[in-house]
């Protein structure tokens, strides 16, 4: 799209690299390329991240059948699936990187599912829908991405119903992060910017959101992305007959420093929901 701003093409470009795209789908996690949430039982990157999607489920205890949600920053659709197959519901995904949305399109039509999971390709900057459409609005680990979070809060306000819910993940800077420490973040993925969750409280008092509920796991992010550096390690010989070495090293490196900067406690994330007043 010729309207997306610098920071939305940034993003775009990156998720549609055959390097990026073969990295998350082969190493990341499959069909959910998300922080996952560890446990003593479950060590897998697929069966944490598949943990994380149902606990934000529960949180919105629970979603009743025929329920219309929106997925801002989709990836290869892997929550859509899994909310449309466990609750009945209807999940439109929004993602700006058409190589994922082609992912996902196959995927949900593997599974049939095309009648439940609708794929648009669009950013979530300017959502090309009609107001107060959706029931709850969601997203994983996808605002890191935008130039204009605030822009973004409005545009959920606008398309979700009153009494509607909203429920995101989000790597975050923590609130009193010193100044200048998170610029090798930011490097790995090209980033402008991180939300905080200061902030998302803020915006969200200033729309009148309501049930303010934020479960800090940052530990996860810490886990998670140690254990994707391990599989990156391990995995190097056969990824490289996909993605260059390059950026594997870069990749490397990248990591180690989301790593440090969250087990300094630089970094916050977690599950946040909100409620937009009304029924
Ligand atoms: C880390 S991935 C998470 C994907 C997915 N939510 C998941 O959990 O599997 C971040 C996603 O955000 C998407 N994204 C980034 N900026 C976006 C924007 N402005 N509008 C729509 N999607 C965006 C990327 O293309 C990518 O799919």
């Amino acid at each position: 799209m010729d309207n997306y701003s610098q920071v939305v093409k940034t993003a775009q470009d990156y998720y549609n690299s055959d390097d990026a795209d073969n990295f998350y789908f082969h190493i990341w996690g499959g069909e959910d390329i998300h922080i996952g949430m560890y446990s003593d039982a479950i060590r897998k990157i697929d069966e944490a991240s598949q943990r994380t999607v149902d606990t934000m489920a529960r949180l919105l205890d629970p979603i009743a059948p025929g329920s219309r949600i929106i997925d801002l920053g989709a990836g290869y659709g892997g929550a859509a699936r899994y909310l449309c197959k466990s609750f009945d519901c209807s999940v439109h995904c929004i993602n700006l990187s058409e190589t994922q949305n082609d992912r996902n399109r196959e995927l949900t039509k593997a599974q049939g599912l095309q009648d439940s999971v609708i794929v648009t390709d669009a950013s979530f900057e300017d959502l090309p829908v009609e107001d107060a459409q959706y029931d709850v609005v969601w997203s994983q680990d996808s605002f890191l991405h935008s130039g204009d979070r605030q822009k973004v809060m409005c545009e959920i306000d606008r398309v979700l119903r009153p009494g509607g819910k909203i429920i995101f993940t989000d790597p975050m800077q923590a609130d009193d992060c010193p100044e200048g420490v998170l610029q090798p973040v930011y490097d790995r993925i090209h980033l402008d910017s991180l939300g905080s969750p200061g902030f998302y409280h803020q915006q969200a008092e200033l729309l009148g959101w309501q049930n303010a509920h934020y479960e800090e796991m940052t530990f996860q992010l810490v886990q998670h992305y140690q254990r994707v550096r391990e599989e990156l390690q391990s995995r190097r010989s056969e990824l490289l007959q996909h993605v260059c070495a390059d950026y594997v090293d870069r990749m490397l490196a990248g990591l180690q420093h989301w790593i440090d900067a969250g087990s300094n406690d630089y970094l916050s994330w977690g599950i946040l929901r909100f409620q937009k007043p009304g029924h």
